[in-house]
Formats: C-alpha cells, structure tokens, sequence
C-alpha cells in the first residue's frame, strides 16, 4: 500500500518550512458548493496553488483522480511533455452529473517522483 500524503496530516511547523515541495503536488478540488440533483456540473482538480510541478521525463504528475468518498468517478493520465517539459500547474476539468444524495469530492493525484497525494474534502450539496 503506498503511503499518501494528505494537507491535514502534515504540522504547521513542516507546511512552513516544505511549502514549496507540498504545494506543488498537492491537488485542488474546485466546483461550485451547490448542485441540482441530476444537473451535469464541472468538478475542476487543480495541481497546486502557487508553485508549479516539473514535467520533466522522470519526473511529473501523471494521473489525475476524482472521488466521492470511496468510489471513483474518473481519472485522467498524463505523459511526461504534457506541458513541454515546464513546470506547470496541471488540472484538469471533470463533467459529472449529480446523484440524488449530497457528495463529498476529493482528488488523488501521483507524482512520478513523489508518489500518491489526496486534496482536501469539498462538500456539495445537491438540491
Ligand atoms: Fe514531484
């Protein structure tokens, strides 16, 4: 099983000093907060906030996961030279119609170099 580096198991202390290496790699779960039962809506999974991941050929983000809870709702791969071999903010957009119950999304993203990294929970409310 590998280990999976998650925002609220890391101390304030090491978030300081490491902030460049986690935030890079650590995946965004971005969508509205409200959706109505059976509406399609845009889940956007964004790699990192303010430093960009290298796309270096040993060395880059290559897949990109979304969940509600415990089931897998899609998944999307890169090749290294995706973004030319630059560091870049790697995301990706997921359409995923909403089911009649409320979800809890997150995203797990795999670095080459880095291993396995699971965003923060979003909440959405279905209406
Ligand atoms: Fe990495």
């Amino acid at each position: 099983m590998p280990r999976v580096f998650k925002a609220t198991n890391i101390e304030e202390e090491e978030k300081e000093v490491k902030k460049d290496y986690l935030d890079r790699h650590m995946p965004h779960v971005i969508c509205e907060d409200k959706v109505k039962k059976g509406g399609l809506f845009k889940v956007k999974v964004r790699m990192g906030e303010n430093y960009a991941h290298p796309d270096d050929h040993d060395h880059y983000i290559s897949t990109i996961q979304l969940w509600n809870r415990e089931t897998l709702l899609a998944e999307t791969r890169y090749s290294s030279g995706a973004y030319s071999n630059k560091p870049a903010h790697a995301e990706v957009d997921f359409f995923i119609n909403a089911p009649g119950v409320s979800m809890n999304l997150s995203a797990m993203a795999v670095c080459t170099k880095h291993g396995l990294w699971q965003s923060e929970d979003k909440a959405v409310k279905v209406i």
